[in-house]
């Protein structure tokens, strides 16, 4: 796609004043784009790297508790995999794909660079895209994210609750945990929040975006999904995460609980000298290198079309 062409086509200007105030509904035309076709998609699948994907499985336990285990595509054709997971309870995460082809960047970089027209002033300092493909009916649960957002369908519908970044949709603290832990993980939710929820059915062509750090959560129809993410960090967001972030080890380490959220100024000069030296620290390493084990791989001849791995087998 070049410049000349828009992906934005429902922006209206009303979006701008909008944006990062409440949740919005935009028009696009990314699902037409050659790159995001089932064939590009596929063959994608096939050379992306096994550290930069994340292939997941979902079930529930007896007692009803869902549990996720991370696998292998372990040389399955791509469309293979996407048929996989369209016959359920699987989805795939590829991750920061503009990293691994030159194409998506620029496409995504042309389709910043149309929100950064409508929006004078706007001016991310880092982009990343991920493509999420995802079984009939998957759930994502209640979370919220570190960096800006915005969710492009591509195939498929979806639906999508969003709600305020702020008590007792969010609380502080756990704002902060996330930060300290380095990524996003699920929050209370409390059904009862839906009343308050934003919510969004979104079909091939819809884009939506929502204030920094609203938690959000997303139930799939009965079909295959593929969403394209993106995230970007503004100035104003990653000093709001590295505030985050500082606090989350003044309290932990320290017992001391700082509340301003000041981006400028003394204070957030400490608070970005605290949190830069906690990254460097061993500590830090240790909470940020969790990772799951792979546990399945993909086997088209077995039963489920997937075969478990022994324990041993961590990481391979
Ligand atoms: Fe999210």
């Amino acid at each position: 796609m070049t410049s000349d062409e828009r992906t934005l086509v429902g922006w209206q200007a009303d979006h701008a004043e909008q944006w990062n105030r409440a949740a919005i509904h935009v028009p696009h035309t990314l699902h037409r784009a050659p790159l995001f076709a089932l064939d590009a998609l596929a063959e994608l699948i096939e050379r992306y790297p096994k550290d930069a994907y994340a292939l997941v499985h979902t079930n529930h336990t007896s007692d009803g508790q869902r549990r996720w285990r991370e696998g292998d595509r372990a040389g399955m054709p791509g469309r293979q995999v996407i048929d996989a997971i369209a016959g359920g309870s699987l989805w795939l995460n590829l991750r920061d794909v503009g990293r691994y082809d030159r194409r998506y960047a620029d496409l995504l970089d042309a389709t910043y660079a149309e929100i950064g027209a409508r929006m004078p002033g706007f001016a991310p300092r880092s982009l990343k895209m991920g493509i999420l493909i995802s079984s009939p009916r998957a759930q994502v649960h209640y979370h919220c994210d570190l960096p800006g957002q915005a969710l492009w369908q591509i195939v498929g519908r979806k639906r999508v609750y969003v709600y305020a970044p702020q008590p007792p949709f969010l609380e502080r603290q756990a704002l902060e945990d996330i930060a300290y832990a380095g990524f996003e993980f699920k929050l209370d939710y409390r059904p009862e929040f839906d009343a308050s929820a934003q919510v969004f059915d979104l079909a091939p062509g819809g884009m939506l975006t929502w204030p920094l750090n609203s938690p959000h959560r997303v139930d799939n129809e009965d079909c295959l999904n593929i969403s394209v993410t993106t995230e970007h960090w503004t100035d104003d967001n990653r000093r709001s995460q590295q505030i985050h972030l500082a606090h989350a080890v003044l309290r932990r380490h320290l017992g001391w609980s700082a509340r301003s959220q000041a981006r400028s100024g003394p204070s957030y000069w400490a608070k970005a000298a605290l949190q830069a030296a906690w990254r460097r620290s061993p500590w830090a390493a240790q909470v940020q290198q969790a990772s799951r084990p792979v546990e399945f791989r993909l086997d088209p001849r077995a039963p489920g079309g997937m075969v478990d791995l022994p324990t041993a087998d961590h990481g391979q």
